[in-house]
């Protein structure tokens, strides 16, 4: 191979780390737009995909050069701190580090002897996020013998995955037949109707149709109630369904509220029915100790999902689903490959009968990199800062005449609308054209969200560099575009 060697590696690594530093530097410092969209085919020339492709030729002359500039140029600059957009994390460059180690060495996460120190990383890592739950009892996360009294945990690429996965292991409680047999028609899941659309996917993928989804009553913030989930329960039994799951938000992808876990929690237990906290974005405030509170009861559930593409910094992908019984985690899965289940002489542990994925990649080393350059600490002071920085923006814009919000927030997710429009205009297709024009111009990514049938602009805060100063600053573009389009509506 012509140029897959290691002198090509380190020739390619010292001209790509040149182009990212200078790249992080300049997003960071606030640098050129956020975002600088062009449209889909012109950018494809700008890269000059179709050449490359057909003849090769990024190592000659400048191409290299010239490729990662249009390529970065054009990307989402999720490191300035006029990125407040999406739950994807402003990403931590140990993360980026681990990803590229395992982009060289590519050893895949399902048997142990095709990667023992990622799968061992992977273990301990499971062990560090259970106890963070509740669920590990020991001090030593890198004790890696099974022990029934802790829980268990596997990673997954994504989110969606992962709730798939907790759902699936729910089923097998329940209804084990549902394996060989199919799935039970008299199953039924229970949640609020602000549910993350995966859930959704999840139902659909194991054979439940839409209707099996029963909404609990919600208060006027979208927080599911206590005696929201007894009616569900009491509906589903008169019904002659069997609830399979109730499912909380930790917190919930558009307000970034939490349903309240203790008290969803003690009703499950009493009941014998499977909790499973969806907890993508906001179980990182297990790791704050001002915001722990968010989380209690947590330890009762059954199962709980956890992104740490989100608010624990690593790039995508990288999310957990953990268990509070391991037994549960073991019986998720039940098929049989004979070219890896096969007897051996076992040398540590096999990762694959746990996961839907029979291939994965090596994404717990994501997060070790990251705990071990900012230890524990380090990373729980950056959850506590972007929830705290968020209550003060909150409070920063609430106070500000033309803007409200509809709710103290509770999260890092924060939603808001510009008041100072006409009775006539519908409040929230003025806010979508807020922020369609405001994203189009690429000086700060913010997006909506609908709440209680309202757009609302909505931020979430992942840069620890965004301040009081560019909030300001964002309010006045803000302000700028609603003139703008209030002097080009035709008078009423
Ligand atoms: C509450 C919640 N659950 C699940 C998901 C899905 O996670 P992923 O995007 O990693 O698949 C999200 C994503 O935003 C979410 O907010």
């Amino acid at each position: 191979m012509k140029y897959n060697n290691a002198e090509t590696l380190e020739e390619l690594l010292k001209k790509v780390s040149s182009a990212l530093s200078e790249y992080v530097s300049y997003s960071q410092a606030g640098g050129a737009k956020v975002l600088d969209q062009m449209p889909a085919s012109s950018l494809a020339k700008d890269l000059n995909v179709n050449e490359l492709v057909k003849d090769g030729g990024l190592l000659q002359g400048e191409a290299l050069q010239n490729f990662l500039q249009s390529y970065l140029a054009h990307s989402q600059h999720m490191h300035h701190p006029h990125y407040i957009g999406h739950q994807v994390a402003v990403p931590h460059i140990g993360s980026g580090v681990a990803d590229l180690i395992h982009g060289v060495i590519n050893n895949p996460m399902a048997i142990y002897e095709m990667g023992p120190s990622g799968a061992v990383i992977e273990k301990t890592m499971i062990n560090w996020l259970l106890k963070q739950v509740g669920w590990y009892h020991a001090d030593d996360i890198s004790d890696l013998g099974h022990d029934p009294h802790h829980g268990a945990g596997v990673f997954t690429h994504g989110g969606s995955m992962a709730n798939l996965t907790a759902l699936l292991a729910a089923r097998a409680a329940i209804a084990p037949e549902a394996w060989t047999e199919g799935a039970p028609s008299d199953l039924v899941i229970i949640g609020s109707s602000v549910w993350h659309y995966s859930i959704s996917r999840a139902m659909s993928i194991m054979g439940m149709p839409q209707d099996s989804f029963y909404t609990a009553d919600v208060d006027q913030n979208d927080v599911i109630t206590a005696a929201g989930i007894e009616q569900a329960i009491a509906r589903a039994r008169t019904n002659g369904k069997r609830v399979m799951a109730v499912i909380v938000n930790a917190c919930t992808t558009s307000t970034g509220l939490y349903d309240p876990i203790e008290e969803i929690a003690t009703i499950c237990n009493r009941e014998s029915i499977w909790l499973h906290v969806d907890g993508a974005h906001g179980a990182a405030a297990l790791l704050s100790e001002a915001d722990r509170h968010l989380m209690k009861g947590v330890e009762m559930a059954d199962s709980v999902i956890w992104d740490m593409h989100k608010m624990l910094r690593t790039s995508t992908l990288c999310a957990v689903v953990l268990y509070k019984n391991a037994e549960h985690m073991a019986a998720t899965f039940q098929q049989k490959g004979s070219y890896i289940f096969h007897e051996k002489e076992a040398v540590g542990f096999d990762l694959i009968s746990y996961s839907l994925e029979c291939t994965k990649s090596a994404m717990a080393t994501k997060l070790f990199w990251i705990l071990a350059i900012e230890g524990e600490q380090g990373l729980a002071d950056y959850v506590s800062h972007q929830y705290a920085i968020t209550k003060e923006f909150y409070k920063l814009i609430s106070e500000t005449a033309d803007f409200t919000c509809p709710y103290t927030p509770e999260s890092n997710i924060l939603c808001f609308v510009y008041t100072d429009i006409s009775e006539e205009q519908d409040k929230g297709a003025f806010q979508l054209r807020l922020r369609n024009a405001l994203v189009n111009e690429g000086h700060y990514y913010i997006t909506s969200c609908d709440f209680r049938g309202t757009t609302h602009l909505r931020l979430t805060v992942m840069n620890d560099l965004t301040s009081g100063q560019h909030i300001l600053g964002l309010l006045d573009a803000i302000r700028r575009i609603a003139e703008s389009i209030k002097s080009s509506s035709p008078k009423s």
